[in-house]
Order: C-alpha cells, then structure tokens, then sequence
C-alpha cells in the first residue's frame, strides 16, 4: 500500500489519537457543567473573518495529529452543552451518543437494503413501533428513521399524496390543484414541501392562528369550502405538536375530528413536541395525535440524540410502502411487497446514516425515564421562567408558554422592535448568553428555547438581568 494510505488506515495511531480526543471532550463536557462565569456559549466571529480564518488553514502544512484541528473547531464553534445555550432547538447530545456515533462511523451501514443495515434496519422498526405505542397508535403502526423532520414531513405529505392521487404513477393533469391545510404558525419546510410537490402557493391554505398562536381550528370548515369552491383537492390537514417559534400545540383533536369528516389525510409535525408522549405530566398536549395518520417526531431535538435522526411513524404501518413505489433492480427484486428491513423502500433516501444506533443506545442504557425526566425539566423550568418574566415590570411575556419555548421583550414606552433588535444583536456579539429572536403579529420577540437540562433558573435570572443592562445601555445612546 502507499505511504499515505497505509498511515491512514494505521489501527495503533488511531488508538492513541483516539484516547486523546476523548479526553479532550471530557474536559469539554465538564467544563460544560460547570460553566465559568467567562466561558461563551457562542464565539461569535463575522462570517468573513470565519473564512478568512479557514481559507487560511486550509493552506497549512497537512497536520501531525487531527486533535488539533478538532480543538480549534471545538473553540469556534456554538457550545449546545453550555448552560446559558438557550437558543434554537438543538440539543446537547447525551454523552452517551458520543460514544455510538463514533460506532456508527465505523460501521458505516448503508441501510438501504437490509444486507446493508441488517442491525440498523432492524432497529428503526422496534424504535419507532416504540414510539408509536406511546403516540397511543394500534399494533398497526409502524415507520422507520429519515435524515430530519423537513424530510420526514415531505415523505409524510408524499404518502397523503398517494392516497388521494395517482400522481406518483401518471404526473400531473392539467386542472388539478392540491391543497394542504395548515397553521399560519407551522415550520417554513411543510411550505417547502408542498412547494416541491408541486402545489404552489395556491395550494398552501394557512389557517390563522388564535391568541395562544394555535391554528384556528374553528375556521378549518370555512377554508375547506373556500378551496373546494375554487377547484383544489385538500389532500392534508397538518397540525402542529408544537409550533417553532412559540411552541404552540394545536387542538388535534379538533383536527383529527375535522379529517375524518371529511376524509383528508391528518399528517402530524410533531418534530418539536411530540416527545410530550413520553411524559404522563404534558401527554394532554397531543391529546388526539393517535388518530392522526402520520406524525414526525425529531430525536434529534427533544430526545437528546445527534442530528438528524427523525422519526415517521404511520397509523397504518403499511402507508409507507406507497409512497415511493419505484423499481430498483440492484437493491430489491419486488417493489410491491412489504418488506420492513429494506429500508430503500420506505424511505426517500438510498444511503442514510445509522442514526438509529444511537436512540437505541438512549433507550438500552437510560431507558423511556430519561425522556420523562427530560420533557418535564425542560416544560417546567420555561414555567418558572415565565413567572420571572412576569413578575420584572420590565419585561412581558408574548404568550403562556405550553412548553419549552419562551418568547418575551424588554418593555419600556416607545418602538419595542429595534430596542429588542440592539439588545439580541449585542447578546449575539458577546457571546455569554446564546439566545435568538422571532417575530410575532409583526413585532419582534426574544426567543428562548430551553434545550439543556443542566440550565438552571440562576441562568435565566441571570439572563433577565443582562438584558436589562444591555437595555439601559441602549437608551442611554439613543
Ligand atoms: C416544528 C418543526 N418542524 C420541522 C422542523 C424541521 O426539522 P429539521 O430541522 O429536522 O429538518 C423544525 C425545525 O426546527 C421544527 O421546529
């Protein structure tokens, strides 16, 4: 073998390389938990100082040891495992993930048919029939594991088309308008998603939200007939469990009782909040998400596992195989049959990650509890959150918070947007605090999503109190 070849491949350079890096990421983590006072959740560099910075590396005489390179990309890189990390909806991974992901590199399981995923393939079945018994779905239920929640709605819209239509097969025909119905609140991919189908903007009817950023479900009747007046064909109803920005649940039993009246399928993102399931304390949040006919659930947020990892799960576990009804001669002979270990089958991707691996090492080492534990610190730690927040004059809350996602501002008299603004972009640029901004009814919020079980309320008071300084400092140049 070659020189470089043979050194790569090196099994006793790779243990001493090894060892190395999980020292460093143990320093890593219990820096983490204790949380200096100076350390930064985010090392903010301006994007073209960052390439800049990289352009320049990449120029560098190759390296002795990658651990170098992996430190310096550790120190400018946004730290999710920091207790004051209280931005978008990413997790700190669980250690334990760490550990199977490095596995799942290894192995490096191409999961499309089942010789290439044999263990993988095989897992995605038991988890997301787990999963699906504590949705409340029937032993019909199964689904399998894509590569993120955008994926996993487009796939679940893609098997809501099938149903209705023969599109898949024979291709649009001229006059056929699709529609989906869904929360002016949902995330920006089920627009996307339509749009890819092919829908249009025609085709994607938002229903309004109420004062709690809930799809008005009593307006669900009015927009049906409005579509069906003009031409469209609703092949969805999508509800939200919970929204993105505000975390919002919509009623789904309201939705599930308005699709099966009239025979559209109910498709669920669950992506955020669906893992309320796991939790006896919050489960009256997806009250009704068992009748719905597809629901996506991301691991990789509230449940603590390395992205992407999301899981589609199908009331009828047999609904997946129509989605993508195509031939593949190479991987499968018989495209109509059901076969749950060829992964290709279900599944928009051919080669996928093992993702699977590491939900099921959750599960095996910590077992259902720690997603308890997890959903109910993270809810109830935003709930003392928004007592704080209501009880400081300075501050109001956009909404009552249903979860882990808090929005709220800095109030004084006068414009509250470009004040909140300063304030996030000066969090921003500091870096101690990582938190991140939406806009609501058209001002705009400060936005909180409590990810990390190690946050405590000392952060969050403690965060109230920068803003506060970064406020007064604010108007005091104005
Ligand atoms: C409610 C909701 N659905 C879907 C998505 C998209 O999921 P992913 O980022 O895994 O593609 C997100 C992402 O934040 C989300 O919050």
């Amino acid at each position: 073998m070659e020189d470089k070849l043979a050194q790569a491949y090196d099994a006793e350079r790779f243990r001493r390389e090894g060892h190395q890096l999980i020292d460093m990421i143990s320093d890593y983590l219990a820096e983490a938990t204790t949380d200096r006072n100076e350390v930064r959740a985010i090392p903010w560099q301006d994007p073209d100082k960052q390439l800049a910075y990289w352009q320049q590396d990449f120029q560098q005489p190759l390296q002795e040891n990658p651990n170098e390179l992996f430190k310096d990309v550790l120190s400018k890189s946004i730290q999710v495992h920091r207790k004051r990390y209280m931005g978008h909806q990413t997790t700190p991974t669980l250690p334990v993930t760490i550990l199977s992901s490095a596995v799942t590199a290894l192995l490096n399981q191409g999961m499309g048919v089942y010789e290439m995923g044999m263990v993988g393939n095989t897992l995605e079945k038991i988890l997301t029939e787990h999963l699906a018994q504590k949705l409340g779905y029937g032993t019909e239920a199964s689904g399998f594991i894509t590569s993120g929640g955008s994926l996993g709605n487009l796939t679940a819209l893609l098997a809501a088309r099938a149903a209705a239509t023969e599109i898949w097969h024979k291709g649009y025909k001229e006059g056929i308008q699709l529609a989906v119905l869904v929360s002016e609140e949902a995330h920006y991919c089920i627009d996307r998603a339509a749009r890819i189908m092919g829908l249009g903007a025609e085709g994607i009817i938002k229903v309004p939200v109420n004062e709690k950023f809930q799809m008005r479900t009593d307006l669900l009747e009015a927009y049906l007939q409005q579509a069906v007046s003009e031409g469209k064909q609703v092949i969805s109803v999508i509800g939200c469990a919970g929204t993105t920005s505000t975390g919002s649940y919509d009623d789904l039993e309201a939705i599930a009782a308005f699709s099966q009246k009239h025979s559209i399928w109910f498709h669920v993102d669950g992506a955020h909040g669906a893992p309320a399931a796991f939790s006896p304390k919050y489960r009256h949040l997806i009250q009704g998400i068992e009748k719905a006919d597809s629901v996506v659930v991301d691991y990789h947020k509230m449940m603590m596992t390395p992205s992407l990892s999301t899981a589609l799960v199908f009331k009828r576990g047999s609904d997946a195989y129509k989605t993508f009804s195509q031939r593949a001669q190479y991987l499968w002979v018989e495209q109509e049959s059901e076969e749950w270990y060829n992964g290709g089958k279900r599944s928009f991707e051919c080669t996928k990650a093992m993702s699977a691996l590491n939900v099921y090492t959750i599960f095996r080492t910590y077992g259902d509890e720690i997603f308890r534990e997890n959903i109910e610190r993270l809810y109830g730690l935003a709930a003392d959150f928004a007592s704080l927040i209501r009880s400081n004059k300075h501050f109001e809350l956009a909404y009552e918070p249903e979860c882990n996602i808090v929005c709220f501002r800095y109030k004084v008299e006068g414009e509250l947007t470009p004040l909140n603004q300063a304030i996030r972009n000066m969090l921003l640029e500091q870096g101690r605090f990582y938190i991140v901004q939406t806009v609501l009814n058209g001002e705009l919020y400060l936005r909180v999503s409590l990810m990390n079980p190690l946050t405590t309320i000392q952060e969050l008071k403690e965060l109230l109190q920068e803003i506060e300084e970064k406020a007064v400092q604010i108007l005091a140049e104005v």
